[in-house]
């Protein structure tokens, strides 16, 4: 695997992050969201808050949380490929919670697929249970979603 060099920093994502990170969101996801919802979460939602991860000026990850009341829905979690496998999943869920606490939000939910070993692992990880499944819930290829949750 190719090495990291920088130190990476966490931010809260703006207006000048959304292109990067959607080219990320393109890469990686097979229904990936518009530029526009990405872009309009990012800059206008109240109840959105998303991090990223730089390595200077590049973005190489974020991350994003839906608050509705006592509630918080994890939106969408991506680190670029050659930046896997160092935390960077892991200390991002981490600043959502932590977000999500000072908001005293009382538990997170998510939905992932079924097949995704590795988000899975972060999650569980980070102290989320398996709590529902959703049948055939992604539309590209009708998998099923595991709904998982946290209480904090
Ligand atoms: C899921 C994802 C965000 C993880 O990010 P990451 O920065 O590589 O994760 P971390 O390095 O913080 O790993 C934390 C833990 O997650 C688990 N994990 C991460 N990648 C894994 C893999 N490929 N296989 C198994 N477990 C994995 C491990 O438990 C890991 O802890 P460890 O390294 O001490 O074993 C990343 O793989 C990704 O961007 N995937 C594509 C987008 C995606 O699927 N997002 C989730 C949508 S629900």
């Amino acid at each position: 695997m190719e090495k990291v060099e920088c130190k990476i920093q966490f931010k809260t994502a703006d207006s000048s992050h959304v292109g990067q990170m959607h080219e990320i969101e393109e890469s990686v996801f097979p229904v990936p969201w518009s530029y526009e919802s990405l872009a309009s979460d990012v800059c206008e939602h109240e109840i959105a808050v998303y991090v990223v991860g730089l390595c200077k000026d590049e973005v190489v990850s974020y991350a994003g949380l839906w608050h509705v009341l006592e509630e918080s829905h994890i939106t969408n979690i991506a680190v670029k490929k050659k930046y896997r496998r160092i935390g960077i999943g892991k200390k991002m869920i981490k600043i959502l919670l932590d977000t999500a606490r000072e908001l005293d939000v009382k538990s997170v939910t998510l939905e992932v697929r079924e097949s995704n070993v590795a988000a899975i692992g972060l999650y569980e990880k980070a102290g989320f249970f398996k709590a529902n499944r959703r049948k055939k819930y992604y539309t590209d290829n009708f998998e099923d979603a595991i709904i998982m949750n946290k209480v904090l």
